[in-house]
């Protein structure tokens, strides 16, 4: 089986857009595997803002609980805005890490965060949308990784086929 090395643990989302743009971000970040909780996105699945399809390329599973499954070598980071986190500016991240993040309407159960490795959160006036506060930690983890792949290469391969655009100076 692959190794996984980054997943992503949504409890029990309300919105399939969120889960949708959660999933188009897992595979901008090269996310191996995404499990949820709860019934709610299941049950109003058919909105797409996963328009990149990632949730064809990557595992999506529906678990009764994201801690039966962490990957045996995968750290717990839950991220959420909890009394005494740690600041995601100042966060370095392990190598195999299980992100845990609360629903819209929530927040990750004290349960949950007393089995965390680290709990982050992101040092914004008010609480992000979910989905981009998953963008964010995924960015967060890109910026500060030493094996970061960035090049025209990889430009040409991600942006669209109908953009040819150069910078010339
Ligand atoms: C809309 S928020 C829910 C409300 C949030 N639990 C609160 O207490 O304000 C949905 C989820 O996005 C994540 N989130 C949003 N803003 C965040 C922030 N500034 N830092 C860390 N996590 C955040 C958390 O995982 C949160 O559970």
């Amino acid at each position: 089986m692959k190794r996984l090395n980054v997943c992503i643990g949504l409890s029990n989302p309300k919105s399939p857009t969120n889960v949708g743009a959660v999933m188009r971000a897992a595979g901008c970040y090269r996310v191996d595997a995404v499990f949820y909780t709860g019934e709610r996105y299941a049950r109003a699945a058919k909105f797409n803002t996963d328009t990149k399809d990632a949730a064809n390329k990557i595992m999506l599973s529906g678990v009764e609980c994201l801690l039966k499954n962490v990957p045996y070598d995968a750290k717990i980071v839950c991220v959420d805005l909890v009394e005494g986190a740690i600041p995601l500016p100042e966060y370095q991240h392990p190598e195999n890490a299980f992100y845990i993040f609360g629903p819209e309407d929530g927040t990750i159960h004290q349960d949950v965060i007393d089995k965390a490795d680290a709990v982050v959160y992101v040092p914004t006036v008010g609480c992000m949308n979910l989905a981009a506060t998953v963008n964010v930690v995924l960015y967060d983890r890109l910026a500060k990784s030493a094996t970061t792949l960035a090049n025209d290469e990889l430009i040409r391969q991600s942006r669209d086929t109908n953009n040819k655009v150069k910078v010339s100076v």
